[in-house]
């Protein structure tokens, strides 16, 4: 069956990606398309940029760059802006985060001075490590979701964009459920109104996108984007979303490998993972109530996968743990074990080691950049509300099914290239014996 073609806007003019957060990840993300764009750098782990794919049957032997086969923004058409309650501009930010070296820095410092944040929207009751210096004087919600709607529409204006994104790069809020405020688009208003104490910072972001018919793609854990709210006004205003923290390190690790052992149906006894590292992410984390926000969303993975209530006698009894200690010395250089405890015919243990060396933010960027893209092409598309295909990049996805999202990485890849490829009027690969 062949699918017709979506029509996708051509990707005209200007693209402004906006992050809410202008700390490692988001300083490190500017600063690497900064320097892909001026040839000193290629944009290593991003798939919209690297990846190609492949059409129709193997044979056939056609297989463009994704960035040639679907209409993307190109990255010198990209504008950078945001807010941070700290960082002076992104040069600052890149110093601070101490990701990149001053060698790499030196020669994008203009740019990277050039791209200054806007005072944030910010409640010490949501982050308390942090010593907030450039936020918005209003306390007042509904004022600071009109002064966001204001600041999206200035910066558009101002830098002559034709579209805008939005990727949240924030710190993670401290944990939370939601409740009766976060049910309906009109509750959320009230509640703005009433200055309701179940309105994170986060959440008023994802409002005044929204409202500005900005997508908006959330990279932390906290709730935000995920919300019957947030959900229902992205399905009324036409506007995608994707949620939520970006899959980098362990978690990452976790869902290239736990497929692989399910795929050859070796058991799974348990999984201890723990973290050291000491950038600002880190300290956030370091609180109690931070770091739940972050369990919550590391811990949903594995069961996923595996299916314990599929094969209860190989996953149905797994102690999963997992740890983040905050320890200065490392820096963005996060270390992460993983010992994992497998069992094979007759029930005979195993064990796996994983030391990761990793580093965060260089694994977070491309990301980053690829949401943007992303989301911007599946905005021209024409398509709203939760972007499923997006799960790719997420340790937690929002889905729209009932069945919940997929975790499996290399499920998410297909359903992310099969998704451009009907979109473009392609067959989808099945690769069955036939495809
Ligand atoms: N690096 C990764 O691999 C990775 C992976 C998954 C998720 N994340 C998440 O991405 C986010 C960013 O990570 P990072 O390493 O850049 O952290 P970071 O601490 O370096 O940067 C976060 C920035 O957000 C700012 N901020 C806090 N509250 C804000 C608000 N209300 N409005 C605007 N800005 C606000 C802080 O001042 C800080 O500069 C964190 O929530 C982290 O948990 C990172």
């Amino acid at each position: 069956m062949i699918h017709s073609m979506t029509t996708i806007a051509p990707a005209t003019g200007k693209l402004g990606v906006l992050t809410p957060g202008m700390g490692a990840v988001a300083s490190t993300f500017i600063a690497g398309v900064i320097a892909a764009r001026n040839g000193h750098a290629a944009p290593i782990g991003s798939v919209s940029q690297m990846a190609h794919i492949r059409l129709g049957s193997r044979d056939e032997g056609r297989n463009p760059l994704i960035r040639e086969f679907v209409p993307l923004a190109e990255l010198d058409d990209l504008v950078f802006g945001g807010w941070d309650p700290i960082s002076p501009n992104a040069m600052e930010a890149a110093r601070t985060a101490g990701v990149l070296k001053d060698a790499d820095l030196a020669e994008i410092s203009a740019e990277l001075e050039g791209v200054v944040p806007m005072d944030a929207v910010f409640d010490e009751r949501w982050v308390t490590r942090l010593e907030p210096t450039r936020v918005k004087a209003d306390t007042d919600m509904a004022a600071q979701a009109q002064a966001l709607i204001e600041d999206i529409l200035r910066f558009k204006e101002e830098n002559g964009c034709d579209r805008l994104v939005m990727v949240w790069c924030g710190s993670t809020e401290a944990y939370q459920e939601a409740s009766a405020v976060h049910e309906t688009v009109a509750a959320f208003e009230e509640g703005l109104r009433n200055n309701d104490e179940n309105i994170s910072p986060s959440q008023i972001y994802v409002y005044a996108a929204l409202m500005c018919d900005v997508p908006f793609a959330n990279g932390a854990p906290n709730l935000s984007v995920d919300l019957p709210c947030m959900i229902e006004l992205s399905e009324t205003r036409g506007v995608p979303i994707a949620g939520k923290d970006f899959k980098t390190g362990q978690t990452l690790m976790k869902t290239l490998l736990s497929p692989g052992l399910k795929a050859r149906m070796l058991g799974v006894r348990g999984w201890f993972s723990t973290n050291i590292l000491g950038n600002r992410d880190g300290e956030v984390l370091d609180a109690p109530e931070n770091f739940k926000t972050k369990e919550m969303s590391k811990l949903g993975v594995l069961d996923t996968i595996l299916q314990p209530e599929v094969y209860p006698d190989l996953y149905g009894n797994i102690d999963h743990v997992v740890r983040i200690n905050y320890y200065p010395p490392r820096g963005d250089e996060k270390e992460g074990w993983d010992n994992i405890d497998i069992f094979g015919w007759m029930g005979y243990p195993m064990q796996i080691k994983i030391d990761f060396l990793c580093r965060d933010s260089i694994l977070a960027a491309p990301i980053v950049l690829d949401l943007a893209l992303f989301m911007d092409l599946a905005a021209r598309a024409g398509v709203s509300g939760v972007q499923d295909w997006l799960s790719f990049y997420f340790k937690a996805p929002q889905s729209r099914t009932a069945a919940g999202p997929e975790h499996d990485l290399f499920i998410q890849q297909t359903k992310l290239k099969n998704t451009l490829r009907e979109w473009m009027g392609e067959q989808p690969v099945t690769h069955s014996e036939a495809g």
